[in-house]
Parts: C-alpha cells; sequence; structure tokens
C-alpha cells in the first residue's frame, strides 16, 4: 500500500485557522509605556487619536498621571482619558478600571472649566470603585511596612491594590452600576461595611482612632455620587465590542507601565493591574484579535516613583546626582499625580529590550529627547553582570534585579536645543547615533521622537 506524499513543512507547519473576525480594523492600535511610568503617553495617545474612531483606559485609577499639552495648555489627567480634548470620540473608561467617583467628577468639572465639554466621556458600568476603605488600608499596608523596617511599595495611596482585591475577592467589591442602583448599594454596604470596620479597626495605627464607616452615610453620598455620574455610565463593553466588529478603530491607552504590571513587572514593586499590552483586551472588554499595532513609548533615560531597584538610578556620587537633577528639572520629573520628585537615571536598554519583547510593540516613541541636551556623556545599560557573568535578560523580579550591575556603553553628548527640530535631519548626529543603538539594541524602529512638551514637537520617522 502506498502512503500519498507529504512535504515535511505540512506536517509540521498547523494551518492557522481562518480569521473570526474579518471586520477588525487594520489600524487598532495600544499605546504602552515600556519603563515605569511617565513615559508620555498621553501626547501619543493624544496625536494617534485622529487617527482612530474611540480612545479607552483599560487599566489602573487615579495612581495613574498623562499630561498633555494643546496649543500652549498643559492639563494634567488621572482617570480619564487623554482622548477627551477630541470631542467626536467616544473616551471610554473601560471595565478593567477602578474609579473613584468623586475624583472623576472633579476632573470633569476642572477640564469642564477649562472649555473641555467631556460629553464623549463614556464610563463602563463594570469598572469597580474606589471607596475610602481603600485608601485607608492602601496607606495602613504602607505605613504597616515602614514601621516593621520593610521597604513600602510607594504606593500613590488612592487605594488601587485594595480596590482590585476586592475584585477579586467579589463579596466585597462595588462596580459602577451599582451607585445607580441604590437599593443594590445598599444591599452590599449593609455587608461590606461592618466587614470593613473589623478589619480595618483591628489593623488601624496603634493610638489613632479608627471611625468606623456608617451604611447610611455612604449609602446617601455614594447614591448621589452615582447620580451625577449617570449620563456618562453605561455598558462601555458592548459599545467597544459593537466597534471592533464592525471595522472600527480603537486607541488602547495604557496607564502606569510595563515595568510596573503585577505579573510582568519588577515584582512586588509594582501597581496591581495588568499595564502591558497584555492587559489591553481584557481591560477593554474586546478581543486578542483587535489589538492590531502595538507602540511602546520611552523615554530618552529612566525615572522612577516610589520603591524598588532601579539598576541605572543616579545616585552614586555628587556628579551622578547633579546630572540626575539637571534631567529632573528641565524634564519636570515631579510625579503628575503625588508631585513626588522622580528617581532619575541613565537609560536602561536591558529592561527596555524586555518590555518591547513582553508586548510585542512594532514601534518605538522616544520621549524627552529634549532633556537631554547639555548632558557631555551619555551612558546606556544594554547588559548586566549577574553573578560575574555578562546578560542581556531581565529578570522581572526585585530580588533578582537587586543582584543586577548595569554595563554600560557611552556616548557623546549633544548640546544644541533641539526643541525646535521638525525632522530627523534637523538632529546633531550625536542624537541620531543615540537613536539608532536604542533601535539596534531593541530591534524595533522608532516611530515618534518627541522634542517637547507640545504636540507639535514631534518628529514622525
Ligand atoms: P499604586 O499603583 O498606587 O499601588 O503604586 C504602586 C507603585 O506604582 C508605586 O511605586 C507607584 O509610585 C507606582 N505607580 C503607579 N502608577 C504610576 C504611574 O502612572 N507612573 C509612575 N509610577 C506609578
Amino acid at each position: 500500500m502506498s502512503t500519498p506524499a507529504t512535504s515535511p513543512s505540512a506536517s509540521t507547519t498547523p494551518k492557522p485557522y481562518e480569521p473570526a473576525t474579518p471586520a477588525m480594523a487594520a489600524t487598532s492600535t495600544a499605546i504602552v509605556g515600556l519603563q515605569w511610568g511617565d513615559e508620555g503617553k498621553g501626547k501619543i495617545v493624544n496625536l494617534l487619536t485622529d487617527r482612530h474612531d474611540a480612545i479607552v483606559r483599560y487599566n489602573g485609577g487615579a495612581n495613574a498621571g498623562h499630561s498633555v499639552v494643546v496649543k500652549g495648555e498643559r492639563f494634567a489627567l488621572h482617570l480619564i482619558p487623554s482622548g477627551i480634548m477630541h470631542a467626536d470620540k467616544p473616551a471610554v473608561v473601560g471595565p478593567g478600571v477602578v474609579i473613584d467617583p468623586e475624583w472623576l467628577l472633579k476632573e470633569v468639572a476642572g477640564l469642564r472649566k477649562r472649555g473641555v465639554g467631556c460629553e464623549n466621556l463614556v464610563i463602563s458600568d463594570h469598572a469597580h470603585v474606589v471607596m475610602p476603605w481603600h485608601k485607608l488600608e492602601d496607606e495602613l499596608r504602607e505605613a504597616f511596612l515602614s514601621a516593621n523596617s520593610v521597604e513600602p511599595i510607594g504606593t500613590t495611596r488612592r487605594g488601587i491594590g485594595p480596590c482590585y482585591a476586592d475584585k477579586a475577592q467579589r463579596s466585597t467589591a462595588i462596580r459602577i452600576a451599582d451607585l445607580l442602583r441604590p437599593e443594590v448599594l445598599s444591599q452590599k454596604l449593609a455587608t461590606i461595611v461592618p466587614f470593613k470596620n473589623a478589619v480595618l479597626a483591628a489593623i488601624a495605627r496603634p493610638g489613632s482612632t479608627f471611625v468606623p464607616y456608617d451604611h447610611r452615610t455612604l449609602l446617601e453620598q455614594f447614591a448621589a455620587l452615582g447620580e451625577q455620574l449617570r449620563p456618562f455610565v453605561t455598558g462601555a463593553s458592548k459599545l467597544l465590542l459593537d466597534m471592533a466588529h464592525s471595522g472600527k478603530s480603537i486607541l488602547f491607552e495604557g496607564a502606569n507601565a510595563t515595568l510596573l504590571d503585577v505579573d510582568h513587572g519588577t515584582y512586588p514593586y509594582v501597581t496591581s493591574s495588568t499595564c502591558s499590552a497584555l492587559g489591553a483586551p481584557a481591560g477593554a472588554g474586546v478581543p486578542f484579535t483587535c489589538v492590531r499595532s502595538i507602540l511602546g513609548v520611552m523615554k530618552a533615560y529612566s525615572t522612577r516613583v516610589g520603591g524598588g531597584v532601579m539598576p541605572t538610578e543616579l545616585i552614586n556620587s555628587d556628579a551622578d546626582r547633579a546630572i540626575a537633577d539637571g534631567i529632573r528639572q528641565r524634564g519636570r520629573e515631579f510625579g503628575t499625580t503625588t508631585g513626588r520628585p522622580r528617581r532619575v537615571g541613565w537609560l536602561d536598554l536591558v529592561a527596555v529590550r524586555y518590555s518591547a519583547r513582553l508586548n510585542g510593540v512594532h514601534g518605538l516613541c522616544l520621549m524627552l529627547l529634549d532633556v537631554l541636551a547639555g548632558v557631555d556623556t551619555l551612558m546606556v545599560a544594554d547588559r548586566y553582570e549577574v553573578d560575574g557573568s555578562p546578560t542581556n535578560t531581565f529578570v522581572p523580579d526585585a530580588h533578582w534585579l537587586a543582584g543586577a550591575r548595569p554595563i554600560y556603553r557611552s556616548f557623546p553628548g549633544f548640546s544644541a536645543d533641539i526643541t525646535a527640530a521638525r525632522s530627523l535631519r534637523e538632529l546633531p548626529t550625536q542624537a541620531r547615533t543615540y537613536m539608532e543603538f536604542i533601535e539596534q539594541t531593541i530591534g524595533v524602529p522608532i516611530r515618534f521622537v518627541s522634542v517637547g512638551p507640545d504636540r507639535a514637537q514631534t518628529i514622525e520617522c
């Protein structure tokens, strides 16, 4: 009996399934930070909103801080997507976000005062609510670590971790939809309030008088907040799903950044959500196949706020600290959310390469290049020394990272002010050499270079 001839590749390579969703737009894009946050994602989101039909925040809460400069005016946003400035496109706060209602309404009021109407704001009914006890628990946990000589996480104290923890617990969680149904809210509070009062009284700092939460007061307060939110609240997942399946393009706005991702960041010094692009479909409620291209946003150097190891931090000598101070001042490296001065370091390409690979980025956005003007010699880490051997592997684990020493390459700096450059040709050779090294090391092309905070101060490559 003769056996039919099969080519080896036909028998070993599985055939891809036919796409089940041929209508998906080819232009849906996720924008993610590749470092420890504050890379300038808001500016890129704002630039790319023109090319998409809707914008969605898929993770985090009021811990994020995006500054957007439009026509010389600076807007600091925390919960509301940067796309809000484009009144004709839905700016969605997705189901994966945790919302502090008071904070969100304050942001809406602030924007309205400055002429941004927010009529395009859409809030998912499935997003979770940050309650007062989440913020208190966040604070108490940090204080507990300090009191026990453990480095605190350095959280923003916005209640992010405790709120996500309750979301996973389920029985002690409140969703935005619950604020619109006072009877449901009342039922939930009836069990949650006594539970939280018992736990918080037990862990409150010795000497502090914990004032227990009151069911009635909270019911009134949060039902009233729900009423104010009502015009914005809808089944955002259905809206996005319908858009995705009818070929509309969606811009996914990542908050925080890859190295703060709860699963893939420098654990435990991370936030509590999936802030890499891996979280985009889950946090927005659309299929994976909807996210067609991914842009990774990175600074031309490194910054970090909060605790945790940062291998290239500039803190080892007076000279290092002076360079860091200069970068901090020129780059306005003070937290948008908490005002804390950010820790500053040389560019860490071991970390960025890891993030780029994890997210599968198609292009890089290199931000704040202008801030490096005037630094005589630019140092870039492209390997670490771990246990006496060089490696370009990055292990997202704080303990491992503590044993990693950066190995640097040096590049001549540039002194010219580049804030008026609008093409690559206008950049000094030294800046272009620096950029080429970044592209080669990461293996991904740079698509945007930012040379100043304004939208116009951008070079599209
Ligand atoms: P949390 O998100 O408030 O729990 O804080 C956890 C860690 O993430 C802390 O080190 C914060 O400083 C950091 N973090 C959270 N969000 C951001 C952000 O948007 N930019 C920079 N750091 C952030």
